[in-house]
This record gives C-alpha cells, sequence and structure tokens, in this order.
C-alpha cells in the first residue's frame, strides 16, 4: 500500500472553492486504486489563517506541511483594501507564500503552457500562429533573486527616500536550476532557452555562464541564449519555437503570466515547486477575489496541479496523463465555466459540475499505473 500525506492548504478567495474539485478528483483517483491512499491534512494558509489566528503562515500548518509527503496549495490573497487590514509583513505573500518557498527550498518551479489545437479558441493569438497548440514548460528559479535579496528603505544623504534591493545568485543556485531545466530538455525536444538580460546585468551573465558549463554534460541539448525583453515579444510572435525556457525568478514571474496571456487566461496554468525534498504545487494565478464563492471559476489550474503532483511526487506518470486528457475532454465536449467562457460559443457550468465531468471522463481511462 503506498500512503501518499498531503497537506491541503485551500488559501483565499476562490481557494476552497477550487480545493472541493482537487479534493474530488483525488479520492476519485484513489478509488482507482486500490494500492493507493491519500491522507489529506487540511490547514490554515494565507489572510484567512491570518483573521483566525495572527499568522498567515500559522506553526500548526507549518507542521503539517513538515510531515506531508507533498503540499496542495490554492490561491493567496485579498483585494489591496482588504488587504491593507494586515500588517505588511503578514500579508499573506510576504507573510506565508515566500516563507514556504524558502522554507522547502523549492527552488525550481515549472509552469507548463499548454493548449492543444482543439482549444485554440481559447487564446487571443491567430490560429496560424498557434500552428499545432501551444506547448511549452517555463522553468523559473523560485527561490533566489531579487526576490530574496537584501532589501533596505531608508533617508538618503541628500535627504530623498531610497531604496536599494538585491539580485543576488551563486554559482551553485543557477547549476541546481540549470540541471532541472537540462534533464527536462532532454525528456522533451532537447532544445533549451536561457532567458537572460546579458547585456545589462552581470547576473545574466552569471547566469549564461554557468548554463554553458552545464550543458556540457548535455551535449544532445541545443541550447539557445535570448533576451527576457526579446522573448516576450516571441512568445506572442511564435510560442512554437520555444519548448523549454529557463531563467530566474523575477522574469520567470513576469513571463510565466504572459504565457497564461497568450493562452488565454492564468486559470490554465497549473505549476509545481519542487525542492530538494518536499515539493508544492499551485495554480499560478491569484485568489480573484471578485468571483469568489459563485461556483464559476474553472478548476482546471488547480486539478492541473493534482496531476503535477501525481506525477512528480508519486510517480504516478500514467494517472496524471490520464488527468491532463480528462480535463481536455471536457473541454471538447464543450463546456466551459463562465470566468473562461467570455462570450464564447460554449455549454456554460458552474466549478463543482467541471469537477464532476472531469471525474467522470477520467473513470472512461483505463487504469494502467
Ligand atoms: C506567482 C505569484 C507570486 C510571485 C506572488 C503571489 C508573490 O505572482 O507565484 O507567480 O510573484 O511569485
Ligand atoms: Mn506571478
Amino acid at each position: 500500500m503506498n500512503r501518499y500525506k498531503i497537506a491541503l492548504l485551500a488559501g483565499d478567495g476562490i481557494g476552497p472553492e477550487l480545493m472541493q474539485e482537487a479534493v474530488k478528483v483525488l479520492k476519485a483517483v484513489e478509488a482507482r486504486h486500490p494500492d493507493v491512499a491519500f491522507d489529506l491534512k487540511p490547514a490554515l494558509f494565507g489572510a484567512t489563517a491570518y483573521f483566525e489566528t495572527g499568522k498567515s503562515f500559522p506553526e500548526e500548518t507549518k507542521q503539517i506541511c513538515d510531515e506531508a509527503d507533498a503540499i496542495l496549495k490554492g490561491t493567496i490573497g485579498l483585494s489591496y483594501e482588504e488587504s491593507q487590514k494586515i500588517p505588511v509583513d503578514e500579508q499573506p505573500e510576504r507573510g506565508a507564500l515566500l516563507p514556504m518557498r524558502r522554507r522547502y527550498n523549492t527552488f525550481a518551479n515549472f509552469r507548463p503552457v499548454y493548449l492543444p489545437k482543439a482549444l485554440s479558441y481559447f487564446s487571443p493569438l491567430k490560429e496560424e500562429v498557434i500552428g499545432d497548440g501551444i506547448d511549452f514548460v517555463i522553468i523559473r528559479e523560485l527561490v533566489g533573486g531579487l526576490y530574496f535579496g537584501e532589501k533596505q528603505t531608508g533617508i538618503n544623504e541628500q535627504g530623498k527616500r531610497y531604496v536599494h534591493e538585491v539580485l543576488e545568485y551563486d554559482e551553485d543556485q543557477i547549476r541546481a536550476i540549470a540541471k532541472v531545466a537540462f534533464e527536462t530538455a532532454q525528456s522533451r525536444k532537447k532544445v533549451l532557452h536561457s532567458i537572460h538580460k546579458s547585456n545589462v546585468l552581470k547576473s545574466s551573465v552569471l547566469w549564461n555562464e554557468i548554463i554553458g558549463e552545464v550543458g556540457q554534460d548535455y551535449p544532445d541539448v541545443e541550447v539557445k541564449y535570448i533576451l527576457v525583453d526579446a522573448a516576450a515579444t516571441y512568445l506572442c510572435l511564435n510560442p512554437g519555437q520555444f519548448d523549454v525556457l529557463v531563467m530566474e525568478n523575477m522574469f520567470g514571474d513576469i513571463l510565466s503570466d504572459q504565457g497564461g496571456g497568450i493562452l488565454g487566461s492564468l486559470g490554465l496554468m497549473p505549476s509545481a515547486c519542487v525542492g530538494p525534498e518536499k515539493s508544492y504545487y499551485e495554480p499560478s494565478h491569484g485568489s480573484a477575489p471578485d468571483i469568489a464563492g459563485k461556483n464559476v471559476a474553472n478548476p482546471y489550474s488547480m486539478i492541473g496541479s493534482v496531476a503535477l503532483m501525481l506525477d512528480m511526487s508519486f510517480g504516478m506518470k500514467q494517472e496524471s496523463k490520464n488527468l491532463w486528457q480528462a480535463m481536455q475532454a471536457v473541454f471538447a465536449a464543450g463546456y466551459c465555466t463562465p470566468d473562461l467562457a467570455k462570450g464564447k460559443d460554449v455549454k456554460l457550468i458552474h466549478t463543482d459540475a467541471f469537477g464532476d465531468r472531469v471525474v467522470e471522463e477520467l473513470n472512461k481511462l483505463p487504469i494502467n499505473d
């Protein structure tokens, strides 16, 4: 019997309603695999945790996460006005999310940007630009760079307010993410784009140097160096040229949202945040407070995060593929939630019905893990 302990951090906004669908899917997977048991451990995280306990990443949650084999996280954050009720250092991003990334050293963030040809109507790009569909993966370094560098604010000698924020990487950090990227490229089309800004930033000069060094161990992978600003353009003009892209933290934050943009929605962007011992899985999008509680948010990125977890933490590769296929099948049958539909010719269904249909489609597929 394979027993997996999963910490469930539903979070804020649409997080809890998406988490319900993730749990529904996990139970369906469990039912299909008599030798697999998921031990689900809900815990408070984010603004919801702050209002209940005074901490956005409470000790009890840390303990549950420490003991878990993997962490499944919903969404966090509130509207700007609501966040103002929380002290700056306890606001969910600074008080919960970044500390979690640091605690488990989840340095490798995988953000698949995927849209099969049949669903290209979701994308704002023209059909001829999309070609056979969109399929690349952004690998973002997640625990270094500007996000975690030293920060200072104050008054300088001229009496002016100033800020000093450090972008720092050492070669080991770059080497670690480079290896992950090369291995991923090796398992796909063997082309790796290193995204950089080495015409201005010294950090990018070192980045590319290390990419080149690590690349010597992966002679079958072709490396292409592309400036981050040019990459932003080509993601719109010709996304088909990309397969695996690796980049530092801040570039990855920005380009992965652009990835969501070319798919048509961040609602189509699940992600995996992988550390040496523990990984957590989350939608790349925010908590959408404007539609929270309305049962209209699409659970694709949440259920996609479950699919990534099955594959990357539990080695259930085939069931993970089945889950992707099941989700695509629901869209292909013409169903969609209102948040993604935006005037398209689809059959509108709610969040929970979308989850039900994913389970239905999953159960049509053979169990061969
Ligand atoms: C993301 C998010 C986070 C980030 C925020 C919520 C701190 O935008 O995961 O991309 O900037 O990393
Ligand atoms: Mn982001």
